[in-house]
């Protein structure tokens, strides 16, 4: 392929000399190998648009027309029917209505919707620029979680994860068969201490053994410099099928996830975020398998039904989950026992409770009837809580809830 291009550029070479030196010898230049390779990518990820619309963040917002997505340029999905609904519903959706009043929190938006909105039959998608690509390893990895990078606490020897570098405080439940999970997350604005760390808040549906096969869905908000070249706060998911190895990806940064909603982007920044003791923001999550089609569904709010990811990709999660996590995870890039500043949540230690902390609220569980319920047999987890914290608790208001959080390095966390 590259001689090939080669031939072409020798043409220009001739006129030009100076252009194309590194042709002499018959081969591209490893710079514009990775220039080719990156405007093919582009053209690959980024769908024509109906519409675009600029994002007071500097993302740019493409409408694309919904049998236009990345999804369809997935084998199994050319002849894909879209489903613009689930067949089912969870059944006992949790009633916000019955929050009382004091710790009720304000609806939110995304923040491109300050310059305008897509159209009907088209989903917004968050446009790939060269310097997204540019911050990854490679092209090949652009979207899509480090190799070693498995979150799953419970799952290996704890040095091994202290070595890896990836801290969380979670709550999780597991021996069970489960269909889908809720939650209501509060929304803040971690500070990352260097670019290649992250700091997250989500939940994760997991299906089979945490070798080289694990399945996982996975939604939330994150901040990470390195996926999004700022700070904001966004909305993502991710999945994978091969515990982060050749499949799956974040948002629609690669084939699979069929979104049918119109008013949310993933990766788009969230907008409003809670403030330090003052007003409070909380996003829903619902994650379910429609138990007709086995498909998981996404719904974001009361109000938003995102889209699905096919049953197909997965192999353990075709039938069900066998693990639940919520919670959050940091990566701390520091070496020799230092300890990154990177915050988790708020940046506040759990103990510090309300309009301080960060929670999880009305976590739920799909059971195989599919009906939403609270979790039986609730652990936590946290590898230093000296750094981040988790605590369980369970009231009238807020079902079972957890915070969690804490500002990584200060005196008990050096
Ligand atoms: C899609 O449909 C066409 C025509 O019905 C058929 O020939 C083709 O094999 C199908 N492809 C897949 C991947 O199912
Ligand atoms: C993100 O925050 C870090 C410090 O918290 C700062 O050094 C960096 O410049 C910020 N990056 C952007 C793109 O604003
Ligand atoms: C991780 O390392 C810290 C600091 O060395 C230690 O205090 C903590 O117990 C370790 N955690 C686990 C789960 O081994």
């Amino acid at each position: 392929m590259a001689a090939h291009v080669c031939v072409g550029r020798r043409l220009v070479w001739l006129l030009a000399a100076v252009v194309c030196l590194s042709c002499a010898n018959g081969r591209l230049s490893g710079v514009e190998k990775q220039n080719l390779e990156l405007h093919r990518h582009l053209k690959r990820v980024n769908k024509a648009a109906v519409k675009s619309i600029q994002s007071p963040d500097g993302d740019i917002i493409d409408c694309v027309h919904v049998s236009h997505q990345p999804a369809f340029d997935h084998p199994f999905l050319k002849n894909h029917t879209i489903q613009m609904r689930p067949a089912f519903h969870p059944e006992g959706l949790f009633d916000e209505n019955k929050v009382a009043s004091e710790k009720k929190s304000k609806p939110h938006v995304q923040l491109w919707h300050q310059n305008g909105r897509c159209p009907e039959n088209t989903i917004p998608i968050r446009r790939t620029k060269k310097d997204d690509i540019l911050r990854a390893s490679s092209v090949k990895r652009y979207g899509k979680k480090k190799h070693k990078s498995i979150p799953h606490p419970l799952s290996i020897d704890p040095d091994l994860l202290n070595e890896s570098g990836h801290q969380h405080a979670i709550a999780y439940v597991e021996g069970d068969k489960y269909y889908g999970a809720k939650a209501t997350i509060n929304v803040w604005e971690p500070k990352i201490q260097q670019s290649n760390e992250f700091s997250l808040s989500q939940l994760w549906i997991l299906g089979g053994s945490f070798g080289e096969d694990l399945n996982s869905i996975e939604a939330g908000w994150q901040v990470s410099p390195d996926l999004y070249g700022d700070n904001n706060t966004r909305l993502f998911t991710y999945w994978t099928s091969d515990a982060y190895q050749a499949t799956g990806c974040y948002n629609l940064l690669c084939s699979g996830f069929i979104q049918i909603n119109s008013e949310v982007a993933m990766g788009a920044s969230i907008y409003p975020i809670s403030n330090f003791q003052s007003s409070q923001y909380d996003i829903s999550i619902l994650i379910w398998k429609d138990p007709k089609e086995g498909n998981w569904w996404m719904q974001f709010g009361n109000d938003y039904v995102l889209g699905y990811w096919p049953a197909f990709l997965f192999s353990y999660l075709a039938d069900s989950a066998s693990m639940i996590e919520w919670g959050g995870e940091v990566v701390n890039s520091e070496a020799d026992g230092e300890h990154t500043s990177t915050q988790m949540g708020s940046g506040h230690f759990p103990e510090e409770g309300f309009g301080k902390a960060s929670y999880f609220r009305n976590i739920q569980v799909v059971d195989e009837s599919n009906n939403l319920k609270a979790p039986k047999g609730v652990g936590s987890f946290t590898e230093q809580s000296n750094c981040y914290d988790v605590q369980n608790g369970n009231n009238g208001d807020w079902g079972t809830y957890f915070y969690y959080g804490g500002p990584g390095k200060n005196n008990n966390c050096p």
